[in-house]
């Protein structure tokens, strides 16, 4: 027997109208609240290549509400990959553009207008500079790396891993950063480093670098968005 079982029933009846007026008025709160955090609601693009790990912790964020008052409304990816996937998963709109000169302006023909801002994360294609000055302030990317080192062209993935382990570095870590039409020479937006010790190869770099991205991308993400 449940506590309000045991209660008489003109003791039952008070409490019960009361709590249903309040119980209507809450939800036409609720409801009314729900529209405007739609509106506020900021739209994210995201571009990927492979996995799409980062992608994954940027969905898992936005669920958990470490990201506020976002949605993930599209995911553009350059070739068959994980990370099309991953959008899939979660019912989330995907699109593939096939790599190549066009993708910029074929990216640019499919993108909402009301996106807030457009992610690149493990994505491989270079944006035309008219993209990129389009939506200038609006692009970021995430890389493996502590800016301005071991940026640029050819320096992506396991090349910039390799290069961290020949060159002996003491440390690396992961910058996310505005896009702009020089590869990787958009303002920081946060940085994060690790220690890289003797015994690390380029694939125990790469899993320390993917940790620390985990852990910036969406703090980064938060303020661009002004959250
Ligand atoms: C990340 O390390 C990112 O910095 C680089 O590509 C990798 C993508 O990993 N640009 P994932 O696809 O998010 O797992």
């Amino acid at each position: 027997m449940t506590a309000s079982a045991s209660l008489r029933p003109q003791q039952k009846r008070m409490p019960l109208q009361s709590g249903l007026v309040n119980n209507i008025q809450s939800l036409v709160k609720v409801s009314n609240l729900d529209k405007a955090h739609k509106i506020n609601m900021k739209n994210i693009v995201i571009l990927v290549s492979g996995s799409g790990s980062n992608l994954q912790r940027i969905i898992d964020t936005i669920d958990n509400g470490e990201i506020q008052n976002a949605k993930v409304s599209l995911v553009v990816a350059d070739r068959e990959c994980y990370g099309l996937e991953r959008a899939q998963n979660h019912n989330i709109e995907n699109i593939l553009i096939p790599r190549g000169k066009n993708f910029s302006s074929e990216l640019s023909k499919i993108i909402p207008e009301n996106t807030d801002l457009i992610v690149l994360a493990g994505f491989l294609s270079i944006l035309k500079p008219e993209f990129c000055e389009n939506w200038s302030g609006k692009i970021i990317n995430i890389h493996p790396a502590l800016l301005p080192k071991y940026g640029g062209k050819g320096m992506w993935g396991h090349h910039v891993h390799h290069a961290v382990i020949e060159a002996k570095e003491k440390e690396s870590g992961a910058t996310v950063h505005f896009v702009t039409p020089g590869i990787d020479e958009g303002e920081a937006i946060l940085q994060k480093s690790f220690a890289v010790t003797e015994d690390d190869t380029p694939e125990t770099v790469a899993e320390k670098v993917h940790l620390v991205e985990y852990e910036i991308f969406p703090i980064a993400i938060n303020k661009v968005l002004g959250n």
